[in-house]
């Protein structure tokens, strides 16, 4: 059986998609968090940050991730903020493998800039800001990881291959 797998990074850098090849080839539960949250809150994640705050949407990311950590095999896709919180992080490492997908901040921009479902980019869609929050980001990422995988110029068969030849 495969341990869950958390996928972690910054928004756009492709855990919904290698997500959703893993729950395909490799027989895992799949689990979008941004998605999830919304069915249980039934209004968009924008919508939520809009009407009752980032910090209520990440009370509700801590709140799923603990009960997430009773399953098994399953891919668990997160919103790019979970690893920011030292609790999010240590209910990922009780239940399963934590890896970080990366990629460079241009990739991520070509990725999300038509995209108006990410409040924190909303208004902000540019290079540099992506970079700012990315360099930001980045320790909270890197100390969360039990493995990194870049993501640009591979197929998503080689990242998952890459992911599941560590976790496994
Ligand atoms: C966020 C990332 C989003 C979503 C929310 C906040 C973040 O998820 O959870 O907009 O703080 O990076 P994706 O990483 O799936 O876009």
């Amino acid at each position: 059986m495969i341990q869950n797998i958390f996928l972690i990074g910054f928004m756009g850098v492709g855990k919904s998609t290698v997500a959703r090849f893993l729950r395909d080839h490799y027989r895992m539960s799949l689990v979008e968090m941004d998605e999830q949250i919304e069915s249980q809150e039934g209004r968009t994640i924008s919508q939520i940050f809009a009407e009752s705050g980032e910090e209520y949407f990440r009370s509700l990311e801590t709140k799923l991730l603990l009960t997430l950590a009773q399953e098994k095999s399953t891919v668990v896709s997160c919103g790019g903020g979970v690893p920011m919180r030292p609790e999010n992080v240590a209910a990922m490492r009780q239940s399963g493998k934590i890896v970080y997908l990366c990629a460079a901040p241009e990739e991520i921009y070509m990725r999300v800039k038509n995209s108006h479902t990410r409040p924190l980019l909303e208004g902000h869609m540019s290079v540099d800001y992506i970079e700012n929050l990315m360099k930001k980001r980045l320790p909270k990422y890197l100390e969360a990881a039990d493995i990194t995988v870049a993501t640009d110029r591979k197929s998503v068969q080689e990242i998952c291959t890459e992911i599941l030849a560590s976790v496994s």
